[in-house]
């Protein structure tokens, strides 16, 4: 009797499973090309020999997680976007409040979420704020943590302001309470349709009434009424109260 023959989803799951990653909610085409991508650096052949090296590599691992997670980022990262958000909804969404809370999901090293920080202070409410940087490579988040982001050391005092969450945003969880703004730039333009659909679901429900959701220029919500959100530019949506 031949052998069972091993189904392409199963070495998926092994890679999956050896990256620590949900490979299932992102793009097929892009993770194919990190796969193929990774083949030919760490020149193996085949699937499972790269299970193995990512199995027994660090090195080879993290190099493959922060392919697919998509690691690139930046300090005020898309500069013309981030002008509007300072000039036409930070005013209105930090006048008179007590605490404000922010939530960069998909952080990556911490950039985002330093540069909400910078944001809140020059509107003079980092004092009774609170920023959220999550990611879900751990990795980035001890990069983060330590305070230096592209050779620049953050400030104590604004250091402080920033907590740090391990968290796939595809479990559909948040952590905990309710934001005034949240930032989901360039993460989910890499999930598949459903997965994204439902990270915009578990980011627009952890949204405080009147509160603001960014995503990247080329992003959009899908049915964002649906979500309670209502368009307020391309690339930003407002909680209805
Ligand atoms: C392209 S970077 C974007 C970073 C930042 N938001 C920006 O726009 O510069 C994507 C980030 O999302 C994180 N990420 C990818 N998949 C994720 C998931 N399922 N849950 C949480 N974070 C994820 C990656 O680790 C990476 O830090």
């Amino acid at each position: 009797m031949n052998p069972p023959v091993a189904q392409p989803n199963a070495h998926v799951r092994g890679l999956a499973e050896a990256l620590g990653l949900p490979l299932a909610s992102y793009r097929r085409d892009h993770v194919k090309n990190c796969v193929v991508r990774a083949l030919r650096r760490e020149q193996v052949t085949d699937l499972n020999a790269l299970v193995a090296l990512v199995d027994g590599d660090p090195v080879v691992r993290t190099r493959l997680r922060r392919s697919i997670a998509v690691s690139t980022t930046g300090l005020f990262r898309d500069p013309t976007q981030l002008r509007w958000l300072d000039s036409a909804v930070m005013p209105s969404l930090t006048a008179g409040v007590k605490r404000f809370r922010a939530w960069s999901a998909g952080c990556a090293a911490g950039e985002e979420a330093f540069t909400v920080a910078m944001m809140l202070e020059w509107h003079g409410v980092l004092g009774n704020s609170e920023v959220v940087g999550s990611d879900i490579l751990e990795e980035s988040l001890a990069e983060g943590q330590s305070g230096v982001v592209g050779g620049a050391r953050i400030p104590a005092g604004m250091r402080g302001r920033v907590n740090w969450d391990l968290r796939d945003l595809t479990a559909g969880t948040t952590p905990g309470g309710q934001f005034e703004l949240i930032l989901c730039r360039n993460v989910m333009t890499f999930l598949t349709p459903p997965a994204a659909e439902a990270v915009a679901r578990t980011l627009a429900a952890a949204l405080a009434p009147g509160g603001v959701i960014l995503v990247a220029r080329e992003e959009r919500i899908e049915d964002p009424e649906s979500l309670g959100l209502v368009p307020i530019s391309g690339s930003a949506y407002r909680r209805s109260h």
